[in-house]
């Protein structure tokens, strides 16, 4: 059975504010609970939708910190970034607010405080990472090391990104500092711990039992966790950053970002309205968590434990996590620059919100992970919303401009195929419910443009343009009745594009249509007059779409360079021009080369230096066979003191470059010149 609701309270993930959204974060979460709450208010349900941004958390600190900004800083540029792109896609929020607001502070400040005062906590001194060299404990990504489950030799303390894993900081191999690259000590600190262990027994009747229809994915990590058993969890950190913990005796401590952040839903909620205890403390309330996969453990277990804590509110009923979005191939990355972000696609594609709107939903990651490629981008638009949404409606609207003048047509006599056409639609509303109540948005969004589908065939099969001639009235029945689909597909696409539904109703000149009137057949009046028709959406050219690959070519390069930077060792302290001048560097061509029997490295050269010809022995044997030598012109450091290898006095040495790799090249003039010729 399932429970009759009288209101929805839906929450989307905070983002982080230490960079812009992409369209990872919008295929995850905004774009499917978007159409969710659209869908909802369509229906005239009490929903309440909120969200904001995520401005605590060690990130945030490490970015402002290589920017040489504050932290506000960071977050104060990125809230409005974000707010703002949201805005301009029609992510239509009844709140977006932001965890550094004082209303946030004084919720979870409470809210801690609570627990505390009833002994919920439990308190403990471990001994954690700390960086002598800045001075500070290293919590979370501010300690980087190698994984123990992959190898990737930039885990972070909490997570590795490359295979997922959820790390502590003593599991990393070979741990240093992010702050100043130092290897850290371990030393005393105090911390507060949720016992998550004393909240199983809750957790598996509440999610194992009474949620078995939550999506496979959400449930089976929740039982993965439960089975594995769960451990008190650190809900305090020692960072300047965050909102301190309410304590006496805790300077220096802030709440864990894990821990404020899921009340900021509650803040936002409490800034929205006065009457948010409605919304949070009603067993009436459905709540809905919009998350993507790697949240999970945070909103299914964490979160509904301080909650149970708490006492007093009420839980999600579902949590529908998609998985992740790749870009193609490869996985969107913030640090990386991997991405599509949103402002940049509001700006290049300006009037194309629903396209990209549209595409993220037919290629949501609901199930598994997927790819979205620019190539799909522009073809989803060009063979699906332009070659059967757009052409649809504009074919329907032109034709009565044409024949009518704009008038819309009497009905007449509908004959079997007009009922057969009008019938289809009308079933079209009860799998859009069932599709978007049970989180199948792809699903949905097929649903929805079935009505457009319907409509282009019916146009493609009834042929009113060669009907004109010989039986006007019959045309005038087919126009009316694709009016009639037009104006239910603008119905239909609401919740996924919204931008378009109220074009098609401008030019349809209806005003608002409700949910309750999807599978109508008088949505348009005969004798009404439509406006002008104007394309619902136009092709995008291979140009287009040549550029946005072209920008992430760019993005490959850059990060390979970065990459190489990252490996290039330090610059040593400076030398005085005196200094280096007394360095006496020639080209020289080396005449003869032979291994140094008994050793592995060693090889003995004749080199001509245009002073004179001399024996040099250099360590580089295995990098060069001798008959590759022969004959090459380099630079040679010929006043090096001279020194006996393996009983050969060797007279200088040969200049070469290393890489990160410890590969070697010779190096020489870039043209042949005269031994002896000055390097300087
Ligand atoms: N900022 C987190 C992320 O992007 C999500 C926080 S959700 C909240 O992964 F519940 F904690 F707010
Ligand atoms: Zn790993």
């Amino acid at each position: 059975m399932t429970k009759e609701f009288k209101r929805y309270l839906v929450t989307s993930a905070l983002p982080y504010a230490n960079g812009p959204v992409h369209i990872g974060h919008l295929a995850g979460v905004y774009v499917p609970s978007d159409i969710y709450v659209r869908y909802l208010r369509l229906r005239g349900r009490d929903v309440v939708w909120v969200c904001g941004s995520d401005e605590h958390g060690v990130p945030i600190t490490i970015k402002a910190r290589k920017e040489g900004v504050s932290p506000q800083q960071v977050v104060d540029r990125y809230h409005e970034l974000i707010k703002d792109s949201f805005e301009r896609l029609g992510i239509s929020f009844d709140i977006y607010s932001r965890t550094s607001s004082a209303v946030h502070a004084e919720t979870a400040s409470e809210f801690f405080r609570k627990l505390y005062d009833e002994g919920k906590f439990i308190e403990k001194t471990s001994m954690q990472y700390y960086d002598e060299e800045a001075g500070t404990f290293l919590a979370d990504r501010y300690i980087v090391g190698t994984c123990p489950k992959c190898g990737n030799d930039r885990a972070y303390g909490d997570q590795c990104e490359m295979c997922g894993s959820t790390l502590s900081p003593d599991e990393l191999i070979e741990p240093h500092s992010a702050v100043s690259g130092s290897v850290p000590v371990k030393r005393e600190t105090k911390h507060w711990y949720l016992p998550l262990d004393r909240y199983e027994g809750f957790l598996c009747e509440w999610i194992l039992d009474g949620h078995k229809e939550w999506k496979s994915n959400v449930y089976g990590q929740c039982k993965s966790w439960l089975d594995g058993g769960l451990q008190p969890r650190a809900v305090s950190r020692d960072l300047d950053w965050g909102i301190p913990v309410p304590v006496e005796g805790a300077e220096g401590k802030v709440l864990y970002v894990w821990f404020d952040a899921p009340i900021g839903y509650i803040s936002a909620t409490k800034e929205l309205t006065p009457d948010w205890e409605r919304y949070w403390k009603s067993e009436d309330t459905k709540m809905v968590h919009f998350i993507g996969k790697d949240n999970i453990v945070f909103h299914c277990i964490v979160f509904p434990s301080m909650l149970a804590a708490h006492g007093g509110y009420i839980l999600p009923d579902n949590v529908p996590a998609n998985e992740f979005l790749n870009l193609e191939g490869d996985k969107i990355s913030t640090s990386r620059n991997w991405a599509v972000w949103l402002h940049e696609y509001l700006d290049e594609f300006p009037g194309k919100e629903d396209v990209l709107r549209y595409v993220l939903c037919a290629n949501a990651p609901e199930t598994k992970d997927n790819d979205f490629t620019w190539k799909d981008f522009q073809a989803r638009n060009n063979n699906e919303l332009v070659a059967v949404l757009g052409n649809f409606v504009n074919r329907a609207l032109v034709l009565t401009q044409k024949y009518y003048d704009g008038v819309v047509p009497a009905c007449g006599e509908l004959d079997a195929y007009d009922r057969e056409t009008l019938a289809e639609l009308g079933g079209i509303k009860a799998s859009l419910e069932n599709n978007i109540e049970t989180y199948h948005f792809r699903e949905a969004l097929k649903d929805a443009m079935n009505a457009a589908r319907i409509g282009n065939k019916y146009l493609a099969d009834t042929e009113p343009w060669k009907l004109v001639k010989t039986d006007p009235e019959r045309v005038g029945t087919i126009l009316h009745t694709a009016l009639q689909i037009a104006a239910n597909t603008s119905i239909a696409i609401e919740p996924f594009m919204p931008f378009t539904a109220r074009k098609i109703r401008d030019m349809l000149a209806v005003g608002e249509l409700g949910w309750e009137q999807l599978g109508s057949t008088d949505l348009v009046a005969a004798g009404h007059r439509i406006a002008k028709p104007e394309l619902l959406f136009e092709k995008i050219e291979d140009e287009a779409i040549r550029r946005q690959l072209d920008k992430l070519v760019a993005a490959k390069e850059a990060n390979a360079a970065a990459e190489n930077t990252q490996n290039v060792e330090k610059q040593k302290d400076n030398v005085s021009f005196d200094e280096f001048g007394r360095m006496d560097i020639r080209v020289s061509t080396i005449l003869a080369a032979e291994k140094v029997a008994k050793t592995k490295k060693l090889l003995k050269l004749t080199v001509d230096t245009g002073i004179d010809r001399r024996e040099i022995v250099s360590g580089i044997a295995e990098h060069f066979a001798p008959e590759e030598l022969v004959g090459r012109q380099v630079l040679v450091l010929v006043n090096l003191a001279p020194r006996e290898l393996k009983g050969i006095l060797s007279n200088g040495m040969i200049l070469m470059a290393e890489d990160a790799g410890g590969k070697l090249r010779l190096l020489g003039p870039d043209e042949r010149t005269m031994n002896g010729a000055v390097v300087g």
